[in-house]
């Protein structure tokens, strides 16, 4: 295992992928860049590599076609596809039949802890939980799956300290993490006043800048969020327990059929 992050290939270049490069980006990293959706890519590596260069920091930024050459000459993989299990290990496999052995691999996913992922890979000493929050929050969860090593989790904790996060350590496995736990807690809450018709949204959303002194309410935030992330994030939940209380409002989901995704397309709860 090499002691240190050179190269990180980052698997999934959409809403928190991209977040991710940004934010790595700004220090000495080469960054290898793969999505299924090309036809941005190669603007997103033009506007990356400028920002790297106005920060005069060190290594390149590509952009791939193919997964396999994405990873292969990388230390580090994180995984940012949507929140489906089964494609989190269609990914997490080929990672790492492609991979060199020493590269770690993290999924950055809002709840699938990574030992429901590590079946998929051969290399179980070598995963783990690295959850970002949108680049604003500077941290960012790091867990545990059932093998992995010391020596794993502390060059993941080092790696987030060198991108000036904080990583939040999670010292058991749980399934949401720590303060995503928190959150996923209050939307839904927020998410059935809503659907039961209890409180209009802006009402929610004021109420909740006021109390917390932040800038944004939880149905700003989950505009921002994409609303599809926001729901298969919650049937994550349900899935997880079974508990029908855990199951996001049928109008979450009415409002996705209908492509109200927030502000990727303009509009969600509130119009863009
Ligand atoms: N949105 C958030 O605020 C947030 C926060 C923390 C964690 N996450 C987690 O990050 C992950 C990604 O979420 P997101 O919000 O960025 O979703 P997103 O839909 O914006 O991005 C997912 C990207 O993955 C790409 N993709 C789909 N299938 C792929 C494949 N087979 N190979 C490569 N790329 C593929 C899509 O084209 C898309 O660009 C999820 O697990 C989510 O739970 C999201």
């Amino acid at each position: 295992m090499v002691n240190e992050i050179k190269i990180v290939a980052i698997i999934g270049a959409g809403f928190l992928g991209k977040q991710i490069a940004s934010q790595t980006a700004f220090y000495d990293y080469t960054i290898r860049l793969y999505d299924v959706r090309t036809e941005t890519l190669e603007k997103l590596v033009k506007k990356i590599a400028r920002k790297k260069k106005k920060k005069g920091a060190l290594g390149e930024i590509t952009y791939h076609n193919n997964l396999n050459e994405a990873v292969s000459d990388a230390d580090l993989i994180i995984e940012a596809v949507p929140e489906i299990l089964e494609l989190k290990k269609k990914i997490f496999s080929q990672i790492d039949e492609n991979a060199p052995p020493h590269a770690i691999i993290a999924t950055n996913s809002s709840s699938i802890p990574v030992s429901r992922i590590e079946d998929a890979v051969q290399r179980k000493d070598k995963v783990l939980n690295m959850h970002f929050y949108h680049q604003a929050i500077p941290m960012v969860d790091l867990m545990k799956g059932t093998r992995t090593s010391e020596e794993t989790f502390e060059i993941g904790k080092r790696w987030i300290e060198s991108i000036e996060f904080t990583p939040i350590i999670v010292k058991k496995e749980s399934f949401g993490f720590v303060f995503n736990r928190l959150w996923h807690r209050l939307r839904l809450e927020a998410l059935k006043m809503w659907a039961e018709g209890i409180v209009d949204i802006e009402m929610m959303d004021i109420a909740w800048k006021i109390f917390t002194h932040m800038d944004v309410g939880p149905f700003e935030l989950m505009d921002t969020i994409g609303l599809d992330t926001v729901y298969n994030v919650h049937m994550s939940y349900f899935k997880e327990t079974g508990d029908p209380k855990e199951k996001p409002p049928q109008a979450l989901k009415d409002m996705i059929d209908k492509n109200m995704l927030g502000m990727k397309t303009k509009k969600g709860f509130y119009e863009y």
